[in-house]
């Protein structure tokens, strides 16, 4: 039987956090082993917002240096840049004529940048890449955080919509949610999401963020009235945000952390969070440190050019079923 095949992407937007390592990150690894990989840095999904091209270049190596500390193994994986396949965008282009206007209008991450200064047609068009980028490679699976939901619905969309034109090509994908840790939330805001692009950076915890760091930014997160340390979204978001994140850090579970720290105080379960995400990302960034920036430019170089090869035997496939 042939392996499923597994696409995922990362926008090298610096400050990469542990929202993105629990949701999405920590899922690629694992699945390395079972399936057919395809991890990309998906540097144009990153210009969409206004760009220094020389922090720029830095966040994409930077981007990849992180994600193979944390484990995507480019032995094991196809691991590259996105840019450097440019088969991602003359699909994007394709199925962009089979999207709607519509649909893209009720995206909620474009109705939520929509009205702000400097919205263009490059972030009213992401999702569209977003979807060539995952069926550029036929992938079967999608590990992804659940802000991501939605981008895979219209993927699923236009998958279905090629395959009634033109020919049955797309397998249509399945996004991997994990169920607990889909949706870490902001540290000073437990309603919404922790996010790289929020100015406040005590709101988020970094992958490489070192131990005094990562103890500040806990014992500063917000949490709720009430002293119980008790897993509950409606009423303790806060907490029921560090409870998870403590979960998914020492790979215990919620009960027996709400047995454990249950009459202990915010102060004491905020220093045991920290102490356990310390140790969680301990082994990330001693990797980190051992990684050799040539080597690894070396490494998503040669990616490049596996993913070009392949790519351009699916993309062939394509243009044939369009009449080019
Ligand atoms: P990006 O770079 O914003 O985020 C990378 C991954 O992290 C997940 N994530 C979170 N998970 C849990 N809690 C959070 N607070 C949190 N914040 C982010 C995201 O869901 C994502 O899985 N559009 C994508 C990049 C992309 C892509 C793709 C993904 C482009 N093409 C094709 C999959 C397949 C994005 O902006 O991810």
């Amino acid at each position: 039987m042939t392996k499923k095949t597994v696409f995922s992407g990362l926008q090298p937007t610096g400050n990469v956090h542990i929202g993105n390592y629990l949701g999405a990150l920590r899922n690629w690894v694992a699945l390395q082993d079972t399936y057919d990989c395809i991890y990309c840095v998906v540097d144009l999904h990153a210009i969409t917002v206004p760009l220094d091209p020389a922090e720029f270049h830095r966040d994409r190596l930077e981007a990849a240096k992180v994600l193979m500390a944390v484990g995507v193994d480019p032995e094991q994986s196809l691991f590259y840049f996105q840019s450097q396949v440019p088969q991602h965008t003359e699909l994007a282009w394709m199925l962009g004529t089979i999207t709607g206007t519509g649909q893209l209008n009720r995206m909620t991450q474009w109705k939520d940048k929509a009205d702000v200064a400097g919205a263009n047609l490059g972030l009213y068009s992401y999702p569209v890449l977003m979807a060539a980028d995952i069926l550029l490679f036929r992938a079967d699976a999608v590990p992804v955080g659940e802000d991501q939901k939605q981008h895979l619905e219209l993927t699923r969309d236009l998958a279905l919509r090629f395959n009634s034109r033109f020919g049955e090509e797309f397998p249509i994908p399945d996004p991997i949610i994990p169920e607990h840790g889909a949706r870490i939330m902001s540290l000073q805001d437990p309603t919404s999401k922790m996010s790289k692009s929020d100015p406040d950076e005590g709101s988020r915890i970094l992958i490489l963020d070192d131990p005094d760091t990562i103890r500040k930014r806990l014992k500063r997160a917000v949490t709720d009235s009430g002293r119980d340390v008790r897993h509950d979204w409606e009423e303790k978001p806060g907490v029921s945000n560090l409870i998870e994140m403590m979960a998914l850090f020492t790979g215990g579970d919620i009960a027996s952390i709400e047995d454990e720290y249950g009459d202990a105080g915010y102060g004491t379960f905020k220093d045991a969070v920290a102490e356990a995400v310390i140790e969680g990302l301990a082994p990330i960034r001693r990797a980190y440190r051992d990684l050799d920036d040539a080597e690894v430019a070396r490494l998503m170089q040669r990616g490049t050019l596996d993913a070009r090869t392949r790519a351009e035997g699916h993309q062939q496939r394509v243009r044939e079923l369009m009449g080019f």
